[in-house]
């Protein structure tokens, strides 16, 4: 049987449609199947790949971890230096306030402990989430999630939870004395770059401070650089209680994390104790690679080209028949071609002549564009040059 067959009955689906391109490397924003192909990597595997694909010094920091140690024991347990190092680099970057870091494995299991966290400090039940957000998969994280068509074939999901307008002062009413947390993305990433107002984003500070609400930031998406700051929040500079990380934090490899003050974090270790457990979250091959793609990361100040990057991608792009509006945060875009149709076609159009992109979960009319941070401006250049006669052909 050919790969594709063997990928069709074997490994589980997750739609009819897979993008089905056979991988057999990958390097800086491109990727080549097996005979010989060249795909431009616009998305970096969903702003996973900030540092370029195979990344030199990641795969250094892989390779020496893996000879020295792998799984040893599990989360939490024994004094594993990748974890503990990267844990105070990313401390270095943050405030007193996000000095602990819990690591797991996932977006998703970031936004369980998260949710699980803020229950067990504040004592409350309620949650809040936002209308179009995503959060991720398992139960927890999809009771959060903003679309009811997503939700509503898994019920039932966790009690206890209502969803807002994003960026609403008028739904901050419903954030109250009764409210554990409210999770919210600094910038919507799958409702299809949603950049919020700054006066939003500080009443919703404000409010959840008033109500002893926890407030905590999903920066799965835009967190490490995407969005021309290193964190998200800093866009505004309103620094949440709880923080989640996932996504590019592991350089490539599977690693999550949810970041609070060593206060609050403590209330896990007790009543019950072992709060919240993982066998392999902080894995100390995926710690190496995080702390590795992070350093080079900072050491290039990747973060804080991002903005010049994604305006130059939205200058060239600009203008485009069929092309109703582009929003961006850093580089981070959306290319909204007004209808979904519209979008999959041109997707469709680009993903043949071997351009990866996708349309947004929540804004199914709009296109990704998040390639590598590491991306120059010569090769921005030339993608634009080719996306834009993909399009004309
Ligand atoms: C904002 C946000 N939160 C959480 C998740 C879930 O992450 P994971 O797929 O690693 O579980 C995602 C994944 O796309 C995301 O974009």
């Amino acid at each position: 049987m050919r790969m594709k067959d063997l990928f069709l009955t074997h490994v589980g689906q997750t739609s009819d449609m897979p993008l089905m391109m056979e991988v057999e490397r990958a390097e800086g924003i491109y990727f080549y199947s097996p005979d010989g192909k060249r795909y431009t990597d616009l998305i970096s595997g969903v702003t996973v790949c900030n540092t370029g694909h195979a990344n030199q010094e990641v795969i250094d920091a892989v390779c020496e971890q893996a000879r020295k140690y792998m799984h040893i024991m599990v989360y939490g347990e024994v004094i594993e230096s990748p974890q503990v190092q990267y844990a105070v680099a990313l401390a270095r970057e943050l405030p007193e306030q996000l000095s602990t870091v819990y690591f797991v494995n996932s977006g998703s299991e970031a936004v369980e402990g998260a949710l699980k966290l803020a229950k067990r400090w504040t004592g409350r039940s309620e949650l809040i989430s936002c209308q179009n957000a995503y959060h991720g998969s398992t139960h927890g994280a999809l009771s959060m999630m903003g679309g009811e068509h997503f939700r509503e074939a898994f019920r039932p999901l966790l009690p206890d939870v209502r969803r807002i307008r994003y960026n609403s002062m008028e739904d901050l009413k419903y954030i109250t004395s009764r409210t554990a947390a409210v999770l919210v993305e600094p910038i919507q990433g799958e409702g299809g770059v949603r950049v919020p107002s700054k006066e939003g984003i500080l009443a919703l500070r404000k409010r959840c401070t008033e109500q002893g609400a926890l407030l905590i930031y999903d920066e799965v998406q835009c967190a490490f650089g995407r969005t021309g700051t290193l964190w998200g929040w800093q866009q505004v500079g309103v620094v949440p209680d709880i923080m989640c990380l996932a996504k590019a934090l592991g350089g490539g490899m599977p690693l999550g994390a949810f970041v609070s003050s060593a206060e609050i974090m403590d209330c896990l270790k007790r009543n019950p104790v072992l709060g919240h457990i993982t066998t392999f979250g902080g894995h100390p091959v995926c710690c190496a690679a995080g702390l590795a793609s992070f350093e080079y990361l900072l050491r290039n100040k990747l973060h804080l080209a991002a903005e010049a990057k994604g305006a130059r991608f939205e200058e060239r792009l600009r203008g485009l028949e069929g092309l109703k509006e582009i929003r961006r945060a850093g580089l981070l875009l959306a290319l909204d071609w007004g209808s979904a149709e519209k979008c999959n076609q041109v997707v469709k159009k680009l993903t043949d002549a071997g351009m990866m992109t996708e349309s947004y979960l929540f804004a199914p009319e709009s296109m990704r564009i998040s390639p590598a941070l590491t991306i120059t401006e010569e090769e921005i250049d030339s993608v634009c040059d080719e996306f834009i006669s993909i399009l004309a052909q």
